[in-house]
């Protein structure tokens, strides 16, 4: 409860967050988890986010997640450039601080108002209503990827689809059906396309 207090006080616009569990600890093996819960962040840059949206064929209508969203410009783009409500979720507070920021910065404050975007404290692992994306977005380390590969399968509904910066999913039954390298302002990206079939 106190913890919850001082995370919440921490925060400057209560209405735009909503916390979710962090991540469980087992047996207190800390080291596993600094190793499942890395927070580095390096973010995307806009012309890289522009490719995957082109991949996606993200468009009106789209719910886009970005899991670990670092300053949530992702979901602030799709939001300005195609009306489509988006998630972003974030373990780190520091970066949803900046969320705040990125708010501003691209002119989406009215889509925040009307609840098509929100940015979330919280574990990307356990995201209570993943089933609604039709987009997911992701720059995350292998270690993240191989964790939501099964979550991923189990929750996400057809048509649904999802784009990878740099890490794939290694699963044989599940190959992107789509792998560019994409020359981006300061080096080679590569990124990767799934469309949830029918049976996954
Ligand atoms: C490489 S950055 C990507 C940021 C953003 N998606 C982008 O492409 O610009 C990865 C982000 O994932 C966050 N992260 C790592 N593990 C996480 C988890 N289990 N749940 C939520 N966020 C996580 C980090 O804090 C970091 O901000």
């Amino acid at each position: 409860m106190m913890r919850h207090r001082t995370l919440l006080a921490m925060l400057p616009a209560l209405f735009l967050f909503v916390l979710v569990l962090p991540p469980q600890t087992k047996g207190g093996d800390k080291k596993d988890d600094e190793k499942k819960y890395n927070l580095i962040y390096v973010p995307t840059e806009e012309k890289v986010i522009e490719k995957m949206f082109d991949m996606a064929k993200v468009k009106k209508g789209d719910v886009v997640f970005d899991l670990g969203c670092g300053d949530g410009r992702i979901i602030a783009m799709a939001a300005k450039k195609f009306g489509t409500r988006g998630v972003g979720v974030d373990l780190n507070p520091e970066r949803i601080r900046e969320c705040m920021d990125t708010i501003k910065k691209y002119g989406v404050e009215s889509h925040v108002d009307k609840g098509l975007v929100e940015y979330r404290l919280g574990d990307a692992l356990r995201v209570p209503d993943l089933n609604q994306a039709s987009v997911i977005m992701l720059y995350m380390l292998p270690e993240f990827m191989d964790m939501l590969e099964p979550i991923a399968k189990k929750c996400l509904k057809p048509g649904s689809r999802v784009v990878s910066h740099d890490y794939r999913w290694k699963g044989k039954d599940w190959e992107p059906e789509q792998t560019i390298h994409f020359e981006g302002p300061t080096r080679t990206h590569t990124l990767y396309l799934w469309t949830v079939k029918e049976s996954k």
